[in-house]
């Protein structure tokens, strides 16, 4: 097949590309360059897509399309430009389209989406709402613009080439052994999506024509079972999110934040979709340990790009026992 991949130089965009070229497909990714470089062997086209006519670089016909944008102008002039040039297409949306991030276990058939952008009001860089209704404002522009449109709901993705540290804060901890400070509670759930799993959907999808919207993300598990995922010789102590609020520890990512903790009950459903559909439908997902051992690898244990210093970390757990 002839894949066009619109983005390409960074992570997800990235590992399609790579997972494209290794099933034996023709490869072209389109994007500016300024985030990295496409891998070897995909054909690269440079273009700007806040320009309107910027596609005009990339010629003729493609068996298939994948689109990571954010903006819906650039997906409204990536419509205009392969119309009719372009069958299936995949559209990388988030969870962060659903309207609903504190309830557990909800379905991709069910789950309400945000309202679309405001027209003019579409900037997803503005705050995490914005994100999410410019991902829906993406959605729509690709069915209207496509027939066959396979719109895949990212979650968490991690893995090798990550470029936000959150995943790897944790492979990097438990690397480095000793008393570790796990948020939360043991019980809680967390999901997440190996990139390489990602692409290799997208990839089975485009080549099956598979079509629907569906959440791009593995099955929870609870955070006890995640932190055994990494193995190490550390030891674990629990502490409580009101003990974290108390002490200015943020969740997410960030300066003084713990990687991957959202407080609840308000991010109750943010890390708990219901993944059967998806499962349904081709998502294959590999073993937590085969992702930590690969993130190690490529990264090491020493790269901290964002979470608590070792400094805080030793803080807080001196006044967690203090307490
Ligand atoms: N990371 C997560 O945990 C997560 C979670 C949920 C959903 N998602 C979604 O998953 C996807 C991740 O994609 P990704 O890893 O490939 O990263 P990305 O940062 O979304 O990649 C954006 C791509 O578009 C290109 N691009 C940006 N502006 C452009 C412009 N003006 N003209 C042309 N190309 C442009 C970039 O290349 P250049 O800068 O080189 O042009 C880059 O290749 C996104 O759709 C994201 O919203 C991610």
């Amino acid at each position: 097949m002839r894949i066009l991949v619109l983005g390409g130089t960074v992570f997800l965009g990235r590992a399609v590309a790579r997972q494209a070229l290794a099933a034996g497909h023709d490869v072209t990714c389109a994007a500016r360059g300024t985030s990295g470089d496409p891998v070897d062997g995909a054909m690269f086209v440079t273009v700007d897509r806040d320009d309107p006519d910027g596609l005009r670089a990339v010629e003729g016909t493609f068996d298939a399309v994948v689109d990571v944008a954010r903006r819906p102008s650039h997906v409204r002039h990536m419509v205009t430009a392969l119309a009719g040039r372009v069958g299936h297409c995949t559209f990388v949306s988030s969870c962060s389209a659903y309207a609903d991030a504190a309830t557990p276990d909800q379905t991709v058939d069910t789950a309400p989406t945000l309202p679309p952008a405001d027209p003019g009001d579409e900037d997803p860089s503005a705050s995490a709402e914005s994100y999410g209704r410019c991902k829906v404002t993406c959605e729509q522009l690709v069915r209207e613009g496509f027939a066959d449109t396979f719109v895949n709901r990212a979650g968490l993705i991690v893995g090798p080439e990550d470029p936000t540290g959150r995943f790897d804060y944790w492979v990097a901890r438990h690397a480095r052994g000793g008393e570790i400070l796990a948020p939360g509670d043991p019980d809680e759930r967390l999901q997440f999506v190996d990139v390489r799993d990602l692409a290799d959907w997208i990839v089975r999808a485009a080549e099956e024509g598979l079509t629907g919207t569906y959440d791009g993300i593995g099955a929870p598990m609870t955070r006890r079972e995640f932190h055994a995922g990494f193995g190490g010789t550390g030891s674990l102590t629990w502490v409580t999110q009101d003990f974290l609020t108390a002490h200015a520890v943020e969740p997410w990512s960030g300066p003084r934040s713990l990687p991957l903790w959202l407080p609840l009950p308000e991010y109750g459903g943010f890390l708990t979709r219901n993944i059967t559909r998806s499962l349904a439908a081709g998502l294959r997902t590999r073993a937590l340990p085969e992702t930590a051992a690969d993130t190690l690898a490529a990264f090491g244990d020493t790269r901290h790009i964002t979470g608590i210093t070792e400094e805080e970390e030793v803080e807080l757990l001196r006044e967690w026992h203090a307490q």
